[in-house]
């Protein structure tokens, strides 16, 4: 078990103290909230973004709550970008990893391009894909998995073909593959939001109340339930709808 774990016996039940976190997407929005959220002065943060500004930012936000932060810039829509954030995280077991990073193409099927078909698959499958593969292996019982996924993992909607095909895709992937680690007492804890307000929706056309969606700090909030449960209670799902309906 990695040294850097923190066990107390509580009766038959043992608690997992989080120590090493790596969050993909952390820059803004959700992972950025979840960030802020898990910040703790026994937590090592690993923060993934692309741009360097607002990954920065999001660093000197957390880095006085936290044992250390590590800032990492790749991206994840290229099996390169992919690896060289692997590399930059190094041996060292994760307590947690979070699959936040996402990205959103939403038009018609018939006009979404190849292009954006390998980047959606990419970010959104591919690269929790390789990163749950590379670091599940090293991460210690009672540790976590956690992917961001949303409502549109479950059902379709007009427009959003490309990114309910990649939610969908990683949900199937993440059951199974919670099957195979529930002997090394690894939790795979599946997140669906439904609309946030967040940045993803500055470029998604129409007008979108922004006001009835849910808060990013509520899906962080969700996550750091399911974290802080004892190490022998797996939170497999949490849901979290818009109180109006769907937006
Ligand atoms: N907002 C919603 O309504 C909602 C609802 C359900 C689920 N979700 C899911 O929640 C997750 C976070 O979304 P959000 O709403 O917080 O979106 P956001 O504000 O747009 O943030 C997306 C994050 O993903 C990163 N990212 C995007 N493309 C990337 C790439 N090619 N390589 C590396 N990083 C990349 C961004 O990094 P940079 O900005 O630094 O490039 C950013 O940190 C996504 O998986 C999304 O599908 C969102």
């Amino acid at each position: 078990m990695s040294s850097s774990l923190s066990v107390r016996i509580r009766g038959d039940s043992f608690r997992l103290k989080m120590k090493r976190i790596l969050i993909t997407g952390a820059s803004r929005g959700i992972g950025r909230a979840i960030a802020e959220k898990l910040a703790a002065p026994d937590v090592t943060l690993l923060l993934h973004g692309r741009d360097t500004v607002a990954l920065a930012e999001a660093c000197k936000a957390v880095q006085s709550q936290c044992a250390g932060v590590v800032k990492l810039i790749h991206d994840l829509a290229t099996a390169k970008g992919v690896s060289n954030l692997i590399s930059q995280v190094g041996t060292d077991p994760l307590d947690v990893l979070i699959n936040n990073a996402g990205i959103a193409v939403v038009k018609p099927f018939r006009e979404v391009t190849s292009d954006e078909w390998n980047q959606t698959l990419g970010v959104n499958v591919t690269a929790p894909f390789l990163l749950m593969q590379r670091f599940a292996g090293q991460m210690p019982p009672g540790s976590s998995i956690v992917n961001i996924l949303s409502i549109a993992a479950k059902t379709g909607f007009s427009g959003w073909s490309a990114y309910c095909m990649s939610k969908f895709a990683l949900e199937g992937f993440s059951q199974s593959v919670r099957e195979e680690l529930r002997e090394h007492r690894i939790r795979m804890i599946n997140i669906y939001p439904a609309a946030t307000n967040t940045e993803i929706w500055d470029d998604v056309a129409g007008n979108w109340p922004r006001d009835k969606m849910i808060a990013p700090e509520e899906v962080a909030s969700a996550v750091a339930y399911a974290l802080s449960q004892s190490a022998n209670v797996a939170v497999d799902n949490i849901t979290l709808s818009n109180a109006a309906g769907n937006l």
